[in-house]
């Protein structure tokens, strides 16, 4: 995967960080950064002969930015067919962000406007850095967010407090990003990679078809209404039954040791 132009993918046993690498554009998406996590995340559900993460990081390189947007230089000339595909190619990428059978954490090291916002929010959830800073500036631009954000940020911190930020476009510190539940966590900037790879080993230790199965579950459930919702949550359950890493869990659990999950 490192012919990836503007994305790096390192491993770490079952977890893998992918880094956006257009630092001198603060990681502004681009159609060809976009083309580029849409074929690093595929190779990571697809690895062909090698094996599958459990936990995807995706961080921006460089101090300052996660991602800076979407590219405002080549939105500036684009036609409305031209707009419509580049959102199509964001939606795609949420889509198999949110679709992939392991957890994506975002570490947001410092701008996250926009499509960077919007980005992290096809994750599972997000880690902070002290620095951060979120934000839907479209409207200054004239446009809408076009990869999600008037959805998943009404999902995330609810419409009220989605409305003003998407109206305003104004910026957020990572402080209030906690408040209104946009991350989950802030941690001193220095700091920031050490604590999601952790929390990243914590869920990467645990029962790999259960965690992906809580994912789907939690995901396709959401909007639905709550007998629908159960009902899904129920089957997704029993399948856990038929899997070799129920046995291993529960019996590891009688026998008072550690499981060691195959992920089947
Ligand atoms: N699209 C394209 N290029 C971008 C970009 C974006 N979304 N965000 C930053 N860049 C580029 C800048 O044009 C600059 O390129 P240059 O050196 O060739 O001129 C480079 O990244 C560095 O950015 P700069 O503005 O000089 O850094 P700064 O520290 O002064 O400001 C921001 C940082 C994030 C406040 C500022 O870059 C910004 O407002 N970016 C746009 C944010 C935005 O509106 N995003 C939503 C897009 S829908």
């Amino acid at each position: 995967m490192s012919d990836l132009e503007f994305v790096k993918v390192e491993r770490d046993g079952y977890v893998a960080l992918v880094t956006i690498h257009r630092p001198d554009k603060l990681n502004a998406l681009s159609a060809a950064v976009v083309r580029d996590l849409m074929m690093a995340f595929h190779q990571l559900v697809f690895p062909g002969d090698g094996e599958r993460p459990r936990v995807v990081i995706l961080t921006g390189s460089g101090e300052k930015a996660f991602v800076a947007g979407a590219d405002i230089g080549e939105m500036a000339t684009m036609t409305a067919a031209q707009a419509k595909a580049f959102a199509d190619a964001g939606h795609r990428l949420g889509a198999l962000m949110e679709s992939a059978p392991f957890v994506v954490i975002c570490a947001v090291n410092g701008f996250a406007l926009g499509g960077g916002t919007e980005l992290a929010l096809c994750g599972d959830f997000i880690y902070a850095s002290d620095k951060a800073r979120f934000g839907q500036p479209e409207v200054k631009l004239g446009v809408i967010p076009g990869f999600g954000g008037t959805q998943r940020l009404a999902r995330r911190v609810g419409l009220g407090m989605a409305r003003e930020l998407v109206y305003s476009g104004r910026l957020i510190d990572a402080a209030e990003a906690l408040r209104i539940g946009l991350v989950n966590r802030v941690v001193p900037h220095a700091d920031l990679m050490s604590k999601v790879r952790e929390v990243a080993q914590e869920i990467a230790a645990r029962g790999p078809v259960a965690v992906a199965a809580a994912k789907r579950c939690m995901l396709r459930g959401y909007d639905q209404d709550l007998v629908n919702a159960n009902e899904l949550e129920a089957a997704e359950f029993a399948v856990l039954f038929g899997t070799a890493d129920q046995a291993e869990g529960m019996k590891a659990f009688l026998e008072k040791r550690e499981p060691s999950f195959l992920g089947r």
